[in-house]
């Protein structure tokens, strides 16, 4: 237990006001389930956690949370009660920044797990991609790739390479990190890029010295590729039920889609009564910059999809959000991420010097103004992708240049890698959240190598500051970004507070090799309540729903996750094993939607209902291997490919 956790043993909520032992708990409205002999962390402001405790959830919204003795007047004959044999319950985990339907789809497409590939191996698993395919002609889009990890293997990669491959179709390659995409010959020729085509504005086209397109193309300029098709075929539906499947397994009950345009799968998906998770949407547009048009077009989807009030027993669709993108990503191969001060180079003596390469602005603090009064003043948030310090400095201003007050729904800046020591404290003063992906803070591939020496000592000693922006007053909000990761919010919990990563847990890149295991930096971790507020309450407050979800109060939805070993049991559960956690039963406004299948202690048919959800033959078709955990890890693994799909 924390010490910054007060154990009360005999609490009874009714309402707001701590309620009369038994005489006014004798008025509880009578529970469906009863929770007993649970260790309770309400994560509620005094941060109580309840041994031994209770909790009753009546219609989806939690009743009663206290001693056995204080809830017991919940009970009557139709109630389930559930003995939860001492393991511990926390609220339902919220992602505030995620791609569940790119997730999904990848998990059903070509996909090379995250793993770091030599080129024999990148193309084993393509081709075995293809050859699952006979007949298909059109674009094949593989995903997860580790291009920085491929590039520190092969060097940088070449069109040639992916020529090799046994195939007349054309070829997408999508870097995990989602900003640029890796292709062959036949798709410069279909897209008809040659030495001649110019760099489009906010993108790149790789050249070699000759000026040759090298086949990668960053940011802008991999849209056209994107609008080929590939994995398009595989329905948005589709993707959706593979993601909830994984949703529900990590024990996350509301989600920030963090990019989409207009789609109805949560639509049929609620109507089916399959939606199992709560779900917020960023309307947005990849690379356009008519502001009038997109906030519109969000004003539009709001209007005709947004489920309005969240419901306690019955989730669905909130669309209240818009998406900008104000730069890249920092890592070498791409360094689109917008800087202060330009990328170092290699002086070609082994120092590294100040290049020219600022990185890629989206757009200007004029612009990000407008994009940020126009979505305000429509009643909507604004979500706003900032990576590098520059593209950070420049919402900031253009915030403050605002003279406005923000409530901390209205402007998220989402991953905030870099930040300029000045600037760590006005995210606080302004009001403006940052959603950060804390599992970024450990050392791995796309820190290592040339993505290190292009940033420099001084940069990377303050990277993923998240500590100490939370320190700086920031309200700090997680996000996964999956599935630029796997997902693992166990795994990500753990980074944030020891800032490295598990050796043991093939999710993490100290599963890779002794050069990833160890402390990234020196930068202090986060308490492990502070990290997983990120993922409760902070998360809650930053989507404007801290009266319904992020704590387990009185009134407050039961959106809940029982876990394997307490996460708070510092005795228990070590810093270094923090990540070795699973979930055992995730439960959405009382429903339960997962049941992990060693548990003998949960109610045979909630069992069933996890069963039944998970009997969807989209779900069943997922292989074993593409779950999106890295099945295999290191350089040589050519062997393991065979019976991976
Ligand atoms: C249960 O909750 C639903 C939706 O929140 C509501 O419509 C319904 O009236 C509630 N039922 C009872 C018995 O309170
Ligand atoms: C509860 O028990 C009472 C008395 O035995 C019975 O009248 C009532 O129908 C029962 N209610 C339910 C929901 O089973
Ligand atoms: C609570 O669970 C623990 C662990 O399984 C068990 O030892 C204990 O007997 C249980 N207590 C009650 C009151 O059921
Ligand atoms: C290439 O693929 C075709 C089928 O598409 C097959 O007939 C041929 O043997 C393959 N060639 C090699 C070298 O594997
Ligand atoms: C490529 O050029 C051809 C011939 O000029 C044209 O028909 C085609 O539309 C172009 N494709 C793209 C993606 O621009
Ligand atoms: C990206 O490309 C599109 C289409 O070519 C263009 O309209 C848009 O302005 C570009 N985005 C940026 C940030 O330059
Ligand atoms: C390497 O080159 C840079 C500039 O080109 C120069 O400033 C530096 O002194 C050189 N370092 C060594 C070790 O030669
Ligand atoms: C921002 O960019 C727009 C579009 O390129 C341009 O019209 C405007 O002058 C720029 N504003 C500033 C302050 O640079
Ligand atoms: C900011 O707004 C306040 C109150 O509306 C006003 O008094 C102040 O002059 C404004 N400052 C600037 C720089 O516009
Ligand atoms: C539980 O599920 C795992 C993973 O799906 C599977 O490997 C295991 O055999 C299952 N165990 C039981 C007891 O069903
Ligand atoms: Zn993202």
């Amino acid at each position: 237990m924390t010490s910054t956790f007060n154990k009360l043993l005999l609490v009874c909520f009714a309402g707001t006001t701590l309620c009369e032992p038994l005489v006014s708990c004798a008025a509880l409205p009578i529970a469906d389930t009863l929770f007993v002999n649970g260790t309770i962390h309400t994560l509620d402001t005094g941060s109580t956690t309840v041994v031994d405790g209770a909790l009753a959830i009546t219609n989806g919204t939690i009743t009663c949370v206290g001693t056995e003795v204080a809830c017991k007047p919940a009970v009557g004959n139709s109630t389930k009660v559930v003995d939860l044999n001492g393991k511990a319950v926390i609220p339902g985990l919220i992602d505030t920044h995620i791609h569940p339907i790119d997730a999904g789809r990848a998990m059903l497409g070509c996909s090379l797990r995250f793993q770091q590939l030599t080129q024999d191996a990148l193309r084993k698993v393509i081709q075995a991609c293809l050859d699952r395919q006979p007949g298909e002609t059109g674009l094949l889009m593989v995903t997860e790739f580790d291009r920085e990890g491929f590039t520190t293997i092969n060097g940088p990669g070449n069109k040639a390479m992916l020529d090799l491959l046994n195939t007349t179709r054309p070829i997408g390659i999508v870097a995990s990190n989602q900003h640029n995409v890796f292709v062959n010959s036949k798709t410069l020729q279909l897209l008809n890029i040659t030495r001649d085509t110019p760099d489009p504005p906010g993108g790149r086209i790789g050249r070699d010295s000759k000026g040759e397109p090298t086949g990668f193309l960053e940011e802008n300029a991999s849209g056209p590729v994107r609008e080929l098709g590939g994995d398009r075929g595989i329905s948005q539906i589709d993707a959706s039920i593979a993601a909830l499947a994984q949703l529900r397994q990590k024990g996350i009950t509301t989600i920030l889609d963090a990019l989409q345009g207009r789609h109805d799968a949560w639509t049929k998906l609620k109507a089916q009564g399959d939606l199992t998770v709560r779900v917020f949407t960023c309307f947005g547009v990849f690379g356009s910059l008519d502001f009038p048009s997109i906030v519109a077009q969000a004003q539009d989807v709001k209007k005709t999809l947004d489920s309005g009030a969240l419901v306690a027993n019955a989730p669905g669709q909130i669309w209240r959000h818009v998406k900008f993108f104000t730069d890249g990503v920092l890592p070498e191969v791409s360094q689109s991420g917008f800087l202060l001060e330009p990328y170092l180079v290699d002086s070609g003596n082994g120092t590294w010097v100040p290049g020219k390469n600022f990185g890629i602005p989206n757009s200007n603090q004029s612009q990000i103004m407008e994009i940020i009064t126009r979505t305000l003043d429509a009643g909507l948030n604004i979500h706003l992708h900032a990576v590098g310090d520059a593209a950070v400095r420049s919402v900031l201003n253009a915030a403050e240049a605002m003279n406005r007050t923000f409530r901390p729904s209205d402007i998220g800046i989402a991953h905030a890698e870099l930040v300029a020591v000045d600037d760590r404290q006005r995210f606080g003063k302004l009001g403006i959240p940052v959603i950060a992906s804390y599992q970024w803070a450990q050392k791995a591939t796309y820190w290592a190598d040339l993505n290190e020496k292009a940033l420099g000592p001084e940069r990377m000693s303050r990277v993923e500051a998240h500590a100490v922006l939370n320190d700086q007053g920031t309200l700090l909000a997680y996000g996964s970004d999956w599935p630029v990761d796997p997902l693992d919010p166990f795994l990500a919990l753990s980074i944030g507070v020891n800032r490295q990563g598990d050796p043991q847990n093939r999710n993490s890149h100290a599963s890779f090799g002794p050069q990833f295991v160890g402390r990234l930096d020196q930068l202090p971790g986060l308490s492990r309540e502070v990290a997983l507020r990120g993922m409760t309450t902070a998360a809650a407050k930053y989507l404007d729903s801290s009266d319904s979800i992020g704590s387990l109060e009185v009134g407050k939805f039961a959106d809940l996750v029982v876990i394997d070993r307490d996460y708070f049991d510092e005795a228990a559960v070590p810093n270094e094993q923090l990540a070795r956690n699973k979930v055992l039963l995730t439960m959405v406004g009382g429903r339960p939607v997962f049941t992990d299948n060693s548990t003998t202690f949960l109610p045979a048919e909630w069992v069933a209902e996890s069963d039944r959800l998970n009997s969807n033959p989209v779900v069943k078709s997922i292989s074993p291997g593409n779950i999106l955990s890295r099945a295999v890890t290191g350089r040589a693994c050519g062997s393991h490919f065979g019976h991976a799909h």
